[in-house]
């Protein structure tokens, strides 16, 4: 186990032109960190730098306070799993798993050992001798996984291995992944662009948006009070409904005096009257019938809003009001920065 610092990490990759721009970031020893954000704001490279698969440009990273600056990949003890599983297609589940070990001059029995009890964690002790291509996707992604429990690594390093599984087989690893840590309860830094599978696993979330952090904390500190609007519209599924106060036409009490918008979770909105509400009348868009919940898209002078609701039947007018709890409601300022209520 250990922790991992990033201290004033800057990347180029062509001149002047930094992906990551003074990074400074502890991951926790035995946490289950993930780095949050979308497409593009550098999550890999961060992953890939930590792994030494990459060269920072300026900076130190330390695992376990070693500096790793001229640490190989193969002696910073740590473990990656990637995507595309990055498996060699030739040998078996076994020899996939065997080969790292060998590597590391692991004599036989050990590695037999090893082996045996990374299949069992993985639960692929009936596929050992079979190879990738006789595998499903999430085979392959414990194949992987197993690779990397036998090197009993510091530190296990994830770049969105859910990303090629379907929907139904995601949800399953994502359990099996907290589960594996459960077990080993060592430090994983995890990075993704799914907001689901940050708050379902993280135990700190780090959001990041081009290269800069948004904001670092428990998935509930996060859903609860989310720093600035990109935070609050990034978590959530649906998301975070904004709206500008200016668009509001009514006074309500209560509303900090430097707030620019107001926000509300769409769980968080009713479609019954109730006490010490904003009130919001609407005209519903679209339903969505889910079983256990219904979501609606409605059309509000303030822009469109999602609700969703967790009642069994779905309202059949056109024109609704929306209340929302003062209590539920966010505020933030000019520059899209939350104003502790
Ligand atoms: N080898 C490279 N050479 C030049 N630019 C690169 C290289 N690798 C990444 N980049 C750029 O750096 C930025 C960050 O890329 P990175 O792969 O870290 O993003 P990411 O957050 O992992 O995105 P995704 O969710 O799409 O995987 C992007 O703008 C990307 O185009
Ligand atoms: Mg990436």
């Amino acid at each position: 186990m250990a922790n991992i610092v990033l201290k004033n990490i800057c990347k180029e990759y062509s001149k002047n032109q930094p992906i990551i721009k003074d990074l400074n970031l502890e991951i926790e020893d035995g946490s289950f960190t993930v780095l949050l954000g979308a497409s593009g704001c550098g999550k890999s490279t961060i992953l890939r730098m930590v792994a030494g698969l990459e060269k920072e440009t300026y900076g130190n990273i330390y695992i376990g306070d070693k500096d790793m600056k001229d640490v190989e990949p193969g002696d910073r003890n740590i473990a990656m799993v990637f995507q595309n599983y990055a498996l060699y297609p030739t040998m078996t589940v076994r020899g996939n798993i065997e080969f790292g070990l060998k590597n590391m001059k692991v004599p036989k029995q050990e590695r037999e050992e090893k082996i045996m009890e990374a299949v069992k964690i993985v639960g692929l002790q009936d596929f050992i001798d079979r190879k990738p291509q006789n595998l499903s996707g999430g085979q392959r992604q414990r194949v992987a996984l197993a690779r990397a429990i036998v090197k009993d690594p510091k530190v296990f390093l994830m770049d969105e291995p859910l990303s090629n599984l379907d929907a139904k087989l995601r949800t399953q690893i994502r359990t099996d992944l907290i589960e594996l840590y459960q077990k080993l309860k060592t430090t994983f830094l995890y990075v993704t662009h799914d907001q689901v599978e940050a708050m379902s696993m993280a135990t700190k979330i780090v959001l990041l948006y081009k290269g800069e952090v948004q904001q670092i904390g428990t998935p509930m500190e996060i859903y609860e009070k989310p720093k600035n609007v990109y935070t609050a519209k990034f978590i959530g599924s649906p998301p975070m409904n904004i709206i500008k106060k200016e668009k509001l036409d009514i006074a309500i009490k209560n509303i900090p005096q430097e707030a620019a918008f107001i926000g509300f979770r769409p769980e968080k909105a009713l479609l019954e009257e109730d006490e010490n509400c904003l009130r919001l009348d609407g005209e519903i868009i679209t339903k969505e019938l889910l079983g256990d919940q219904i979501l609606y898209k409605i059309a509000t002078d303030c822009g469109n809003i999602n609700v969703k609701t967790f009642n069994k039947t779905a309202i059949n007018e056109k024109r609704c009001v929306v209340f929302i709890k003062n209590e539920d409601l966010h505020f933030f300022d000019v520059n899209e920065m939350r104003i502790e209520n």
